[in-house]
């Protein structure tokens, strides 16, 4: 068969992404502009201020990730962009430049799922092998995905409440980290020696589902009363106690999900695949109970374009192409 040599597009949030992928795996260009420098100042991600900054990079994005490509716009199979789910006016900007290119270079459009990346992100390095069990874990997003075969998606469990990586930034706050918080109350719960005691959600016993708010509520009422009684916050120790509360039941709901699935492959993915703290968790159960277990490497865990090169390819290779009338879709799902 002829290779797909797709363009993607990715600017769901705040990162301004664009790549060249061939035939869903081989990455011929990856160009990240991040505006978290931007967003710090206001602790978190501001969508009007995101809309704007991805209007200020995407040209220029896109020309050095077709430059860095080493190929011509006329050898492109198509053009692929994130149609959701995520900020409206931040999808829009890749939307109206992913259509612009397709018009300009003649070449079909190709919407994808922003999970669906997350998902093929394991591609980019890696086979997946079916069926197989996705943990997406990100700062807008916690959910256990079966893929029977290919391409079909069907959602297990998910978060009732917050994203697990949206409880991490929260918590960091709380204790005073700057945002992103997650790396800062992961290297700090692994360093601590204390541990403070923290609640485990684990919902209905048969339940795929997730909830971080009560944790997170829990941690904040744990920091009050420490600077209630006049203490100074021992930020390790309220780090390492709902780190440990999040892993546990990660992992758990994963195992059970691949025992039940009878998956051949657990797939990590999402901004919070960084963590070491579930990586080790998450690698040293695997391991005890022979279960395969795929991680993709930092770049594409968070954010980034080549993933979705990566799942729109399976598009593709269907025929499966998209009306350049196309509208942005913040809650689509799978
Ligand atoms: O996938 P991602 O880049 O963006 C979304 O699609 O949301 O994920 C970003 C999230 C942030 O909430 C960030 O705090 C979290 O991933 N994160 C971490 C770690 N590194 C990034 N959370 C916990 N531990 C980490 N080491
Ligand atoms: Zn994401």
């Amino acid at each position: 068969a002829e290779p797909s040599y797709i363009l993607a597009i990715e600017t769901s949030c705040d990162e301004t992404a664009v790549a060249v992928v061939k035939d869903g795996k081989e990455v011929l260009s990856n160009l990240i502009s991040s505006q978290i420098a931007t967003h710090q100042a206001f602790g978190g991600v501001v969508p009007e201020v995101a809309s704007r900054k991805h209007v200020e990079s995407i040209t220029y994005v896109l020309e050095e990730a077709m430059d860095a490509s080493g190929i011509t716009p006329d050898q492109l199979s198509a053009v692929a962009v994130t149609q959701g789910p995520g900020l409206v006016g931040a999808l829009l900007v890749g939307i109206v430049a992913a259509k612009s290119a397709a018009l300009a270079f003649g070449k079909p459009l190709i919407g994808t799922h922003h999970i669906a990346g997350h998902i093929y992100a394991n591609n980019l390095t890696d086979e997946i092998i079916y069926p197989c069990i996705a943990l997406v874990v990100s700062g807008g997003h916690t959910e256990l995905v079966l893929l029977e075969s290919p391409g079909r998606f069907q959602v297990i469990g998910r978060t009732r409440d917050d994203a697990v990586g949206e409880a991490y930034d929260k918590v960091a706050r709380a204790i005073g980290y700057p945002y992103p918080g997650g790396p800062h109350v992961d290297r700090a719960a692994l360093e601590s020696e204390e541990v403070i005691s923290l609640p485990r959600a684990w919902l209905e016993p048969d339940s795929y589902d997730f909830s971080f708010s009560g944790l997170k509520s829990a941690v904040l009422n744990a920091v009050n009363q420490m600077k209630m009684r006049g203490e100074t916050v021992n930020k390790g120790a309220v780090a390492r106690g709902f780190q440990e509360s999040v892993v546990e039941v990660l992992v758990e709901k994963a195992v059970r999900a691949m025992r039940q699935f009878g998956g051949r492959q657990l797939l990590l993915c999402g901004g919070v695949a960084a963590n070491q703290g579930l990586r080790r968790a998450l690698s040293e159960r695997c391991g005890r109970e022979g279960l395969p277990l795929l991680i993709p490497p930092l770049k594409y865990c968070t954010d980034n374009a080549a993933m979705i090169g990566a799942a729109a390819h399976l598009k593709w290779q269907e025929g499966q192409f998209t009306p350049l009338d196309m509208k942005a879709e913040p809650g689509l799902s799978l």
